[in-house]
């Protein structure tokens, strides 16, 4: 099957429309292209419960903070679509900047609290950019699910609270992080690392489930987060933006383990951000291991 190649938006409609006529459920998936397994696993996971997939692939300049970042993406449409022909979803979406963003554009969506602090504090202006063009998305595709990856954890809580308090009618699915056999997160930045920082990488990851390990184990928050920050670095990272436990529900910041939660980090291999995290599940009472005992 080969998947067809849609760049405007009222081509775009016309499709959907006539699938809705026929009752066909319909599900979208977002990505910047330079697909990888784990897009590939939401195009999958998005063809298990839907009809009809559409794939988004939009380099969304407003979310890039650093222009350098932009010019550097991986830009590989070609492959990308016989990728999304091999999996069998419907459309590639793939519009162009002067489409989605025509002269006089001025409008942004700005999602409060959950934009704050971990990736908001270090990229000023990016989750306004992601917001923007992930509402444009879902309303342009009309679809009836969207799925996103937990790579992106704190865009997956943007998402989910921007769809809730503008009542998209939209239900927002995760998808769990797919990794390389050695642990690293799949991510379409992980091409720019060279082969010792490709060597290094790993790392964070193992830190990570290190990290959760001391948590369950009873280690103080704060000990448990600076070890593994230590620990970061020493494995030849250059910079640790944070590492730090929230809330999984709600990404509240936690000094204790009382609730479920998710550990996540930002860190830099030379001139390649990498972002990651892992959930941190609760540590049962004691009476309750000797009760399940
Ligand atoms: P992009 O980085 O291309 O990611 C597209 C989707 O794939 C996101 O939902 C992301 O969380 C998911 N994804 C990335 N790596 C993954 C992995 N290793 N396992 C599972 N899922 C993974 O995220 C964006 O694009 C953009 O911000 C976007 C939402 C498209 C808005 O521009």
């Amino acid at each position: 099957m080969s998947t067809a190649i849609v760049r405007i938006v009222s081509e775009l409609r016309s499709i959907v429309a006539a699938w809705r006529r026929e009752g066909l459920k319909i599900a979208v998936v977002p990505t910047m292209g330079a697909l990888h397994e784990g897009h590939l696993s939401l195009v999958r996971a998005a063809l298990a419960k839907a009809d009809r997939v559409i794939v988004t692939l939009f380099v969304n300049p407003s979310q890039f903070n650093n222009a350098a970042d932009l010019a550097a993406y991986p830009r590989t449409e070609h492959d990308d679509a016989a990728k999304l022909a091999s999996v069998g979803a419907h459309i590639l979406y793939a519009p162009n900047a002067a489409d989605m963003y025509p002269p006089g554009f001025v409008t942004t969506v700005s999602v409060g609290g959950v934009s704050e602090g971990l990736c908001g504090t270090f990229r000023p202006g990016h989750f306004d950019g992601v917001a923007t063009v992930v509402t444009k998305l879902l309303l342009q595709s009309g679809a009836d699910l969207a799925f996103f990856g937990e790579k992106d954890f704190q865009q997956l809580h943007v998402v989910r609270r921007l769809v809730r308090d503008l009542d998209i009618p939209i239900e927002i699915i995760a998808g769990p992080t797919l990794r390389e056999a050695d642990g690293l997160a799949l991510s379409s930045r992980n091409t720019r690392l060279s082969l010792t920082e490709r060597h290094r990488a790993p790392r964070l990851a193992e830190i990570l489930l290190q990290t959760v390990k001391q948590l369950s184990s009873g280690e103080s928050v704060e000990r448990a987060l600076t070890e593994g920050r230590k620990a970061i670095l020493a494995a030849g990272f250059s910079k640790v933006e944070y590492l730090e436990l929230r809330a999984d529900t709600d990404l509240a910041s936690l000094v204790t383990m009382d609730r479920p939660a998710r550990l996540l980090v930002a860190a830099w291999l030379g001139q390649t951000r990498l972002i990651d995290n892992v959930e941190v599940p609760l540590r049962r009472p004691a009476v309750a291991q000797q009760a399940a005992a």
